[in-house]
């Protein structure tokens, strides 16, 4: 998809934008003496919301072309002003756009220059609108697509999973609790538990989409106006499901950021713990995995070192995406109603928490996929943790022993292999039976890890048939 309302501008600090292209400022009217200097810089935010400038013409084109149906601005005037935004627009994408501090916001700059262009009917698309209703609006639309663009790097990562899972499905490794030898597993599996968590993250930034999707424009300032509006149609031209239906609201709430927020971190806690079960793994004392090399770097001082930056970071960025959510938290806290300034500040956090996923959704399909597994040395450690005691245990209960008195004459069974260093499978028949009289020939059968994974064959289990039933239901359910 080739996004609409994307800008690539990136930040800049106020310093590096003209403090002024024109000095009278749109509300010039009331005042007895010109904004101060370092105000001017302070209260701008054109230095970070030039960011949202396309997403700002799409709202000012669909608002002109409601003005228009309504009666309030004639053929010529909606031609002139279709003709001024887009040039702007082309302005801007060739980086040549004159920004103004003076001129504080996106807004201000892009109407300023629209009425340089064509005039008298640039003064007039401000009709019926405030930046109250109009950041409120651009904020949406840009966050709408932005979020699409996550929802498409957790299908694009979701898709590597599953190959991986079904290249590594009979691929057995020990499953952990506690980060102790627990049960054999199947990696697969393990895979699959790591796509199960992004169809949840998914899903809630589906929701959050879809929540967010009204139309702010027509509230105005705080109470709606006076003007005809009609504002089903500006909101079918910019695809919202519908205006808005409280003015005051409207412009004063920031819960889609929040929310957006919350969502980016709940997926940031699961890249995280992806990425440190990464880094583990692809330690020497592991040595489950390698990792692409061109997804690590080395040591200015020690040669043998390839170390798995981008894991890391990734693992550690949680660190600032929820940070963010609590900033956005705060910045809302205790705001009376409706529109305050401090709503301003919320747009520097929103951007870095979009800019921190998609990255690390990026890095993360492109190199897990890509990812090397070291099938002998899983299952070598799936070996070496008694990690087929459970099946014991199962097989003890299964020959007419209560469970609970299983466990404890594995539990001795486990100790005499410790003792003797060796794994359960290594036992003779005549020692194990010294623990239990019921155990026969076959308990072999239950003691190597093959016949552990694939006894689990139950819905969600590790059995590999099952993990290939879940792949197949994954490939259906990322295709939507
Ligand atoms: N830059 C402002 C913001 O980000 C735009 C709205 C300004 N409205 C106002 N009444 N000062 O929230």
């Amino acid at each position: 998809m080739c996004p609409r309302v994307i800008s690539d501008i990136k930040r800049l600090s106020n310093d590096q934008i003209p403090m002024s292209k024109d000095d009278s400022r749109m509300w010039g009217g009331r005042f007895n003496e010109p904004t101060d200097e370092f105000v001017q810089s302070f209260t701008a935010s054109v230095s970070f919301d030039r960011r949202l400038a396309l997403a700002d013409i799409e709202g000012s084109n669909a608002h002109a072309t409601m003005l228009k149906h309504i009666g309030v601005l004639n053929s010529d005037e909606l031609t002139a002003i279709e003709y001024g935004l887009q040039q702007i627009r082309d302005e801007i994408n060739d980086g040549v756009f004159t920004w103004s501090v003076a001129l504080e916001d996106v807004h201000m700059n892009i109407e300023a220059r629209l009425t340089e262009l064509v005039g008298d009917a640039g003064k007039k698309l401000h009709t019926g609108r405030s930046r109250n209703d109009q950041i409120a609006t651009d904020i949406r639309l840009y966050l709408r697509e932005q979020i699409e663009l996550c929802r498409q790097g957790m299908r694009a990562f979701q898709a590597g999973l599953l190959d991986l899972a079904e290249r590594e499905a009979d691929t057995i490794m020990p499953g952990f609790t506690h980060l102790q030898v627990a049960q054999p597993i199947s990696f697969g599996h393990h895979m699959m538990a790591w796509f199960e968590m992004l169809e949840r993250d998914h899903g809630r930034l589906g929701d959050c989409a879809r929540r967010m999707n009204q139309l702010p424009l027509g509230a105005a300032a705080l109470a709606g106006t006076s003007y005809d509006l009609d504002r089903e149609f500006s909101a079918n031209l910019l695809g919202f499901d519908m205006p808005c239906r409280n003015s005051i609201d409207a412009v004063s709430d920031r819960d889609f950021a929040i929310e957006f927020c919350a969502a980016a971190s709940i997926c940031m806690m699961h890249l995280s713990r992806m990425a440190e079960e990464l880094v583990l793994w692809s330690s020497a004392q592991f040595d489950f995995i390698r990792l692409p090399d061109r997804y690590c770097t080395g040591s200015s001082i020690m040669p043998q070192k390839k170390n798995p930056d981008v894991a890391e970071l990734v693992r550690g960025k949680i660190g600032r995406v929820s940070g963010h959510l609590m900033s956005l938290l705060m910045l809302m806290k205790g705001q009376p109603l409706s529109y305050n300034k401090d709503n301003q500040e919320d747009k520097e956090p929103l951007f870095d928490t979009l800019d921190t996923l998609i990255g690390s959704l990026r890095a993360f399909a492109d190199m897990v996929p890509a990812l090397e597994v070291n099938r002998e040395k899983m299952y070598q450690a799936a070996q070496q943790g008694y990690a087929t005691a459970t099946d014991l245990a199962d097989y003890l209960a299964s020959k007419g022993i209560a469970f609970r008195d299983a466990h404890e004459v594995v539990g001795q069974a486990v100790a005499f292999a410790i003792e003797a260093d060796k794994d359960l499978s290594a036992c003779t028949l005549e020692e194990l039976q010294g623990f239990s009289a019921r155990i026969e020939a076959d308990v072999f059968e239950v003691l190597t890890l093959e016949g552990s994974i694939n006894s689990r064959n139950i819905t969600g289990g590790t059995a590999p048939e099952q993990v290939r039933f879940q792949i197949n239901a994954g490939r259906q359910m990322i295709k939507d």
